[in-house]
């Protein structure tokens, strides 16, 4: 493939690429679609039937704001193919995306099983001097010594010589993935310099957001974790000093927003625990490269252990605050409103709420849980209410796990009208204004003073 930036706009304008996404998930069904809807002919490739079966049908299978017109769209007009068949993609494809999924395993080692299975399936289509992009996430090293030789190996091409490759890390907001798809800097490290140029050049006809060239597909990779590590250990560290100065009885939110207003100091705020598909896992992928190489990275692994701490320490607060109203834990009903690992999101991946309702369980109160975005659905092995009502109904301590939108307008006469009286109530998150909490409650939040308006 050219890289004289001119030449691939005109052929994609053109029509002329047609691309293969594989791995329709949350990143990979928005970005064959987006993709699609520019005008490009996409192969959507995915190992799950039922998923492929709806996609052809128009309907999406992601829960993502604005997706489902565009799906409905490149769908109807055959410019997304969703199948599950890699070698009618993979042959007739000149760009591969990778949008497989890399979790990390119960101990906490990096999980390329699909990677692997993937490749090992789809190589041997892969056509001389077609492009290969990575944007799962992967610890730096993976496209060199693990994608690479197994492409070589199921295919009999040779990288640079008959195939392209780079990493493109993905890093969007899941809830925001559509709407700032433009906006969404790019990462981008080919093998060559030429891969990266001709990617760039892809990427140039599909968003409007800044491409940042970095030096091989390992920076790239290193780059993206290291965003995701800086967020971690500053959470742990915010995390640290709020249960710190809950018992030095000083307000960490009084704190913080006295700190931020110093030039470099960047506001991060405390809760009940870290969630979601990437914070939580990513810091183990570069843990993992580090023992490699005989080194312990000590703050990355104690940042971890601090947030995977935080569901124990909200249950230390409603045990606390019980107290306060002679109640044992085992005698209470207690609450738990949120699943999702964020706000106005339906997607629970990692969420603290499991820790958190499993260990309080194991406690022997009566746990409901509530949460707008899987009413009456079973989650592993929770049960999500179908209505806030009888959720409220009888509690002695509402937990607050997720700061939904629909939890922060919660007015605090309705839910007394359900409730035990004095209620508690433990905010992981911070939900509420503390000078609002009325008569009738006692209010605990991560880092703050204890509000005891029985
Ligand atoms: N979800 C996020 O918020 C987010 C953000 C940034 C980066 N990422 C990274 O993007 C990558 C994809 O994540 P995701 O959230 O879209 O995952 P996902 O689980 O939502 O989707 C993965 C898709 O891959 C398919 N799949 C699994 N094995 C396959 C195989 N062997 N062949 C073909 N298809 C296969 C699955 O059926 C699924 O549809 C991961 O590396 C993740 O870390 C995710």
């Amino acid at each position: 493939m050219e890289c004289n930036t001119e030449d691939i706009s005109t052929k994609f304008k053109n029509g002329e690429f047609t691309f293969t996404v594989i791995g329709l998930g949350r990143i990979g069904l928005p970005t064959a679609s987006i993709i699609a809807n520019k005008g490009a002919k996409v192969y959507g490739y995915d190992i799950n039937i039922n998923a492929i079966e709806k996609l052809k049908a128009g309907i999406s299978v992601i829960d993502e704001p604005g997706l489902d017109p565009i799906v409905k769209n490149v769908v109807s007009k055959n410019l997304l193919i969703p199948t599950n068949d890699p070698k009618e993609a993979i042959s007739n494809s000149d760009i591969i995306i990778v949008c497989l999924p890399t979790p990390v395993t119960l101990d906490k080692i990096p999980d390329y099983s699909a990677i692997i299975e993937c490749f090992n399936n789809i190589s041997k289509y892969i056509k001389k001097g077609s492009l290969i992009i990575i944007e799962s996430t992967i610890s730096p090293g993976t496209v060199e010594n693990l994608i690479i030789p197994l492409i070589e190996k199921n295919s009999n091409l040779k990288v640079i010589r008959d195939f392209g490759i780079a990493s493109c890390p993905e890093r969007a907001n899941p809830g925001e993935i559509v709407t700032k798809f433009n906006e969404i800097p790019r990462i981008i490290g080919g093998i060559d310099s030429k891969s990266t140029k001709i990617v760039a050049n892809i990427y140039k006809n599909i968003v409007d957001s800044n491409l940042i060239l970095v030096s091989n597909p390992k920076t790239a990779n290193a780059v993206k974790l290291t965003e995701n590590i800086f967020r971690d250990v500053n959470i742990a560290l915010i995390n640290e000093l709020a249960i710190l100065f809950e018992k030095l009885e000083i307000d960490i939110f009084e704190i913080i927003n006295a700190a931020k207003t110093k030039w470099n100091f960047v506001p991060h705020y405390p809760g009940a625990g870290v969630g979601g598909p990437c914070l939580p896992s990513n810091p183990y992928y570069l843990i993992q490269e580090a023992i490699k190489v005989d080194y312990v990275p000590h703050i990355i692994r104690f940042a971890r252990e601090i947030n995977d701490r935080m569901p124990h320490h909200l249950i230390e607060l409603v045990m606390k605050s019980l107290n306060i109203i002679g109640k044992s834990v085992k005698s209470s009903k207690i609450s738990v409103l949120g699943l999702s690992y964020k706000p106005n999101i339906a997607d629970y991946q990692l969420s603290p709420a499991f820790p958190f309702v499993h260990e309080l369980r194991k406690l022997g109160p009566i746990v409901q849980i509530y949460d707008p975005y899987f009413k009456g659905k079973s989650i592993n092995d929770l049960y999500i209410e179908n209505d806030l009502e009888s959720t409220l109904t009888n509690a002695d301590c509402l937990v607050f796990i997720t700061d939904h939108d629909l939890f922060k307008k919660l007015d605090f006469n309705y839910i007394l009208k359900f409730t035990n009286k004095p209620l508690i109530i433990v905010d992981g998150r911070n939900t509420f204004d503390i000078k609002s909490i009325p008569k009738n409650i006692i209010y605990r939040s991560i880092g703050r003073l204890l509000i005891n308006n029985s």
